[in-house]
């Protein structure tokens, strides 16, 4: 690995956050000078009237990451309150989203680090303006790529078509992450799920994330053992 991964995801809400700190955290471990960055942030919170980045701040607090207040903002560099497609949060705001500003943060962290885990907002093609998507700015970074997906009902074509259109950027797919983010055990259904995938998407499947009750806090010890699949 080389400057990086850049995590993306089916959809919002799919496990982006969590795959990319448990990625993160299993790196450093390893002795691998790792830092997360979150390019852009909606659904920002207020703290001492700044805006606070929630997944950034996961990522850095599961890894157990402090950084100085430079490095936090080459981290997220636009972060915005109402929690929606970042297109839509950056004309709101009046602050239109530069992707040769989240470049430059970019490069600046990797002459820093050693590797940086970049996660996208929502899916592939969530707009960050009216004209360029996060797969506009994942071509910019050039990073391999990690998609995260659902085990379930509804995954199979969402995942082909974020596989397709990763790769008709030429971008490289490391490979699909299945994350389970509602309690359960994987059925018949999720177990073929990953075979289908596998096979109509030629691609690789580096692991399943079974649920976890511990995964919102701390350093789930079930989840890190899989993190060894992954990379
Ligand atoms: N394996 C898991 N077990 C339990 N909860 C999870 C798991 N993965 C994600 N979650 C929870 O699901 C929600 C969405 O996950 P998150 O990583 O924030 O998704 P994304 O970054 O794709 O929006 C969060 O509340 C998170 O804590
Ligand atoms: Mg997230």
């Amino acid at each position: 690995m080389n400057k990086g991964l850049f995590i993306t995801g089916t959809d919002t809400g799919v496990g982006k956050t969590v795959v990319s700190s448990i990625l993160l955290a299993s790196l450093r471990q390893s002795g691998i000078d790792a830092v997360p960055m979150k390019p852009v942030q909606t659904g920002c919170t207020s703290r001492k009237g700044k805006l606070v980045a929630p997944d950034l701040e996961f990522m850095l607090d599961f890894a157990g990451i402090k950084p100085d207040k430079i490095s936090l903002n080459l981290m997220c560099p636009y972060k915005f309150k109402p929690e929606c497609s970042p297109h839509l949060a950056a004309t709101m705001a009046g602050k239109p989203i530069s992707l040769s500003r989240i470049m430059a943060a970019f490069k600046k962290l990797t002459r820093k680090h050693q590797v940086v885990i970049a996660e996208g907002a929502g899916g592939v093609l969530a707009p960050v303006s009216d004209r360029k998507t996060m797969l506009n700015l994942m071509k910019l970074l050039n990073l391999p790529i990690i998609l995260v997906a659902r085990p379930g009902l509804g995954t199979i074509n969402h995942t082909l078509l974020s596989i397709r259109e990763i790769r008709r950027a030429r971008l490289e797919l490391k490979g699909v992450i299945f994350n389970q983010t509602k309690p359960g055990n994987p059925g018949y259904i999720e177990k073929d799920n990953m075979k289908i995938i596998a096979r109509l998407g030629k691609v690789k499947i580096l692991g399943f994330i079974p649920f976890t009750s511990e995964a919102p806090r701390g350093l789930p010890r079930g989840i890190l053992a899989k993190a060894s699949e992954i990379r």
